[in-house]
């Protein structure tokens, strides 16, 4: 098959990451049939130096027309003092909005190989952690009213947080659908002794709880949540809950693992289209110098030839080439630990294509 992808590379690491994303994705191609024809576009800090703002017109449509998007990351030092509307960190949430891409797929899994960066005792890590938290993207406070005004203290910001049956219906389905394939369990995470928009949500989440009777469902305040997750990670399988809280719990999942630089993510829509990117952000301190670990990238390609072409097999490949790396002994300096091999963010690009 062809597939159009549309890719931007953005800032700091994101150039290189993607550059090792694409070195598998063309061995994928050879290996399989399979033909990927790249559009490389401008968000983020990169896009604002070229074009003045974080994302220009011509990256939305060229992505609408696309089949997926691959991104590296957005943003620097050098555009962190710029107003809220022109930061670069406006290219992700314009991106999402914009192409509707309502379901973010965090998975958090901590590798076999690298039980010894989990920061947990192993008491409390064990057999295994596989959560996948499934975060609403295009509501909440992130998208709600905002703005300043003169308050009863003087002046005031404010943002909103706002959910409508209709959000909440869709990434409750998604939650479910997600967690009948994996071992059917959601967690519901809400503020619901305390927020109105909450004790919607939780509603909402009952009501479709309905059609799914294989499915378990359980509701945990956001508080709690944090706190049972480094407290026992293993009860978890789909956390499925708003924008903000998701934003902070699949940072909060991905540390457990020990290994941010490893998880992928994808950010879905109502059809087959999607956005992938790594979880992490640009780590401008380490750009250009060939540390950056590229696997979170690699292993979104393989998100994307599940959740968007539907291609298991080729999904799978690419897996088990990063766990074969793995094995080997070969390491990233984030990943580094005594006795094994560390290589280059190049040459982890080159050692995956390699055992595909
Ligand atoms: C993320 C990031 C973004 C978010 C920021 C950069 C807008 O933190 O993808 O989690 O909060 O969604
Ligand atoms: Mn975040």
């Amino acid at each position: 098959m062809d597939y159009k992808l549309a890719v931007i590379p953005g800032d700091g690491i994101g150039p290189e990451i993607v550059d090792q994303a694409i070195k598998v994705l063309y061995r994928i191609g050879q290996k399989y049939g399979h033909r990927f024809e790249y559009n490389m576009l401008l968000a983020g800090g990169c896009a604002i130096d070229a074009t003045g703002k974080p994302l220009p017109e011509e990256t939305v449509e060229v992505c609408r027309k696309s089949d997926a998007v691959i991104l590296g990351a957005v943003g620097g030092y050098k555009w962190d003092t710029l107003p809220g509307h022109l930061r670069p960190e406006m290219a992700l949430l314009g991106l999402r909005g914009q192409l509707g891409l309502f379901a973010n797929l965090r998975p958090a899994v901590i590798y076999d190989e690298l039980k010894e960066a989990c920061p947990l005792k192993p008491e409390i890590i064990g057999d295994s952690i596989d959560i996948m938290v499934v975060r609403e993207l295009t509501g909440g406070i992130y998208f709600g009213e905002r703005g300043h005004r003169e308050g009863k203290l003087g002046q005031e910001a404010f943002d909103t947080e706002c959910y409508s049956v209709y959000e909440v219906e869709r990434i409750a389905r998604t939650a479910f659908e997600i967690a009948r394939k994996r071992r059917a369990k959601v967690t519901s995470v809400d503020k619901a002794n305390v927020l109105e928009s909450s004790r919607l949500w939780r509603e909402v989440v009952i009501k479709v709880s309905k059609d799914y009777p294989d499915v378990v469902l359980e509701h945990m305040y956001v508080d709690n949540a944090a706190m049972q997750l480094v407290r026992r990670p293993g009860q978890f399988d789909v956390i499925v809950t708003g924008n903000m809280f998701g934003d902070i719990l699949s940072d909060e999942a991905s540390m457990i693992t020990g290994s941010i630089g490893m998880l992928p993510s994808a950010s879905l829509g109502e059809n087959s289209f999607g956005l992938y990117e790594p979880i992490h952000g640009s780590a401008p301190d380490i750009a250009g110098q060939d540390k950056a670990n590229p696997i979170a990238t690699i292993l979104s390609i393989a998100m994307m030839l599940k959740y968007s072409f539907n291609l298991d097999a080729e999904a799978r490949n690419i897996e088990d080439a990063v766990n074969k790396v793995l094995k080997e002994g070969y390491r990233t300096g984030d990943i580094m630990s005594e006795g094994k091999t560390l290589v280059g963010t190049n040459l982890m690009g080159d050692l995956i294509a390699e055992r595909i």
